[in-house]
């Protein structure tokens, strides 16, 4: 298994923190990621902020301001981008290639897009009118035992479980469901989209691979019934964002060479829209 599959299959979303303060190193290690993987595929910035709760004006968030739902952590990530086309997807990018570097410092991480205190968060990172603060993350240790508000979130979003290969995976069509034989080379690097978070759980990422070439075009299927929007934040192209970025770590790692382009298929999909395509130089 590749290494970077390990980290993705490591990274779990984690509520519950030990409460414990970083260590100044470690401090210094995060400062360094966030700085690091701030501009995206499609080319928007990220700004990322840190916030610790012990900074923050207690009058304006209840710390740490989650309704409840994070438990422990005083550390926060809260990431800003500029409103403009792709914006959510690479902040999907962004963020998810800053979670990925501290998973691998053994720290926990929680994708937080809907159950924050979204203006407090706004006010502390000064957030601009023309941005828009898409989502959060807490980091911290692990509390071994999960707090009961995170055990039955993880219950009632069945968020140890990924759909089935063929439910997402495509050849050629979105009617023929790409067999693992088919793959290739590709194999783990397709399954490291699969193995990815997304908002609720609802895994909207489709690929469509042509045939006989080593091209994959990205769909997002929506979830029908899903709020498309939190105020003008698309949550799924978040999703989006967050496999593309594990698609190309995992090329990379396979030492696959390619790009991502705008080439989208003839076929007019319904109910799908079309993010992006990679191709193998
Ligand atoms: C874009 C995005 C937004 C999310 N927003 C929230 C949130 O607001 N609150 C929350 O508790 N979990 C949130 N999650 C976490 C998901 O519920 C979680 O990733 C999914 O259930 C899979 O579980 P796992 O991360 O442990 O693999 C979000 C995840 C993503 C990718």
């Amino acid at each position: 298994m590749s290494f970077i599959i390990k980290v993705i299959r490591k990274r779990k979303s984690v509520r519950t923190y030990t409460g414990e303060d970083l260590k100044e190193e470690t401090l210094l290690k995060i400062g360094e990621i966030v700085k690091s993987f701030n501009r995206g595929p499609f080319g928007n910035e990220i700004r990322f902020s840190l916030l610790d709760f012990k900074d923050m004006k207690k009058d304006d968030i209840k710390p740490p301001g989650t309704y409840g739902i994070i438990r422990g952590a005083n550390l926060f990530i809260a990431g800003a981008v500029v409103d403009s086309p792709k914006a959510m997807e690479d902040f999907g990018y962004c963020m998810e290639r800053v979670i990925l570097a501290l998973t691998e410092l053994g720290l926990g991480t929680c994708w937080m897009a809907g159950t924050f205190q979204r203006g407090a968060f706004a006010r502390e990172i000064n957030l601009a009118e023309n941005e828009l603060l898409p989502a959060i993350t807490p980091v911290g240790y692990n509390k071994d035992k999960r707090s009961f508000v995170d055990r039955s979130l993880r219950v009632l979003g069945g968020s140890d479980n990924r759909k089935k290969w063929e439910e997402l995976f495509f050849l050629n069509d979105i009617n023929t469901p790409l067999q693992k034989q088919d793959a290739g080379d590709y194999l783990d690097i397709i399954e490291s989209v699969r193995l990815g978070p997304s908002a609720s759980n609802r895994q909207p990422w489709r690929i469509i691979k042509e045939n006989n070439q080593n091209v994959f075009h990205f769909y997002l299927k929506r979830t029908k019934g899903y709020p498309a929007k939190i105020g003008k934040v698309k949550v799924q192209n978040i999703d989006m964002g967050i496999a593309l970025c594990h698609f190309d770590l995992a090329a990379a790692e396979m030492g696959k060479q390619g790009k991502w382009i705008n080439n989208k298929p003839a076929v007019d999909l319904r109910e799908m829209e079309y993010i992006a395509t990679w191709s193998e130089y």
